[in-house]
């Protein structure tokens, strides 16, 4: 890869890591415009981790290139190190210490003054919603609390480009609510951010393009309105009041939206996959059913609207779903 473009914070051409016999990276191609977001969307054993530990000049790879800001992370791996910054999926700080302890520390090995590595501490603690807790033992954080204090040492010098790894895996809505807006305010800062995660409405959330990796292979990669459209736009799930009217909803469901119908294990309940190409949202499809099952006097007791999961995300690409319980299409439940 000789001509890398400036404006690429990364760019990899055939990027391959090995662990004897096992391919965890198998030929990635990723090209990550500066300034952005960049989603890395994938379940367990994706590659998703190894991809980033090369990038970030902690892997070293057994085949392809990887230039970061121009620099190739092996030959120019200083260069490279002076201006990313990773938070792992298993984080750095120290457990015993507390958030300001941790804070200080880390911005004085980064050669920071006493002085302003306090300073610096207590602006990232107030603005991550710590400051209560700076007091306490990491040991004690939540998970959300945990992954905050991550991002925070992972910021205390601004950096070029960041590696979020999986900052959300396990946190309440409430947590990925609030380390959502930290991203979004580091990227404001012009901080560009590789972002890791199994979790398509996360990607959807967050990212400009995404890449949809699987067995260390780039299965489909776009902006998220592509890589929807390949998707569709997700599903309605109902439940009838009487078991009797099903195979009537059935058939209004495929008729009002031409849509994949599902008659699922329990007897009142189906489901719609919606189509993105529809040009309605996915919301105004689904009040078309609705209106539409009310005409016919079919009575709905409760309906989901569903973005598409991982799963379906891995169906619609593959043709096969990720070979493992990802739980996790937000729904927003509706009592109807
Ligand atoms: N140090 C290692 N030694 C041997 N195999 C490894 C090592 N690191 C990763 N692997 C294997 O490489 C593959 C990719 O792993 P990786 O950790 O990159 O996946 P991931 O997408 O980050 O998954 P997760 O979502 O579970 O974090 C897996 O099959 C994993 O078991
Ligand atoms: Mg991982």
């Amino acid at each position: 890869m000789s001509q890398h473009t400036p404006a690429l914070a990364i760019e990899t051409a055939g990027l391959v890591k090995t662990f004897g016999e096992t391919r965890a990276v198998d030929g990635v191609d990723l090209a990550v415009p500066a300034g952005t977001v960049y989603g890395v969307l994938g379940p367990n054993g994706a590659g998703k981790t190894t991809t980033v530990k090369m990038l970030a000049t902690l892997l070293r790879p057994d085949g392809g290139e990887a230039h970061v800001f121009g620099h190739d992370v092996v030959r120019e791996a200083d260069e490279v190190r002076g201006r990313v910054s990773l938070t792992g999926q298993y984080a750095s700080v120290d457990e015993d210490l507390t958030g300001t302890e941790n804070l200080i520390l880390l911005g004085r090995l980064l050669g920071h003054s006493k002085p302003a590595a306090r300073i610096r501490s207590e602006q990232l603690l107030e603005a991550f919603g710590l400051s209560e807790a700076a007091a306490k033992q990491v040991k004690h954080y939540s998970g959300g609390m945990r992954r905050r204090i991550d991002i925070a040492a992972s910021i205390l010098n601004t950096p070029d480009l960041l590696f979020l790894d999986e900052p959300t895996t396990g946190l309440d809505p409430r947590s990925r609510n609030q380390v959502w807006d930290i991203v979004r305010a580091v990227v404001a800062q012009g901080t560009t951010v590789l972002l890791t995660t199994q979790y398509l409405d996360e990607a959807d959330q967050l990212a400009s393009r995404i890449a949809v990796i699987d067995h260390g292979r780039v299965i489909a990669e776009g902006t998220k309105g592509e890589l929807k459209a390949s998707v569709g736009a997700g599903s309605v799930h109902l439940r009838l009041r009487d078991p009797g009217r099903r195979p009537d909803a059935e058939r209004v469901l495929r008729t009002a939206l031409t849509a994949d119908v599902t008659l699922e294990h329990d007897p009142v309940a189906l489901t719609a996959r919606l189509s993105s190409a529809a040009g309605d949202s996915a919301a105004e499809q689904a009040s078309r059913a609705l209106a539409e099952l009310a005409r016919t006097g079919i009575t709905v007791d409760n309906f989901s609207l569903g973005q598409p999961s991982l799963d379906e995300v891995f169906l619609a690409l593959t043709g096969h779903d990720t070979g493992q319980d990802t739980g996790h299409g937000s729904k927003d439940e509706v009592a109807a």
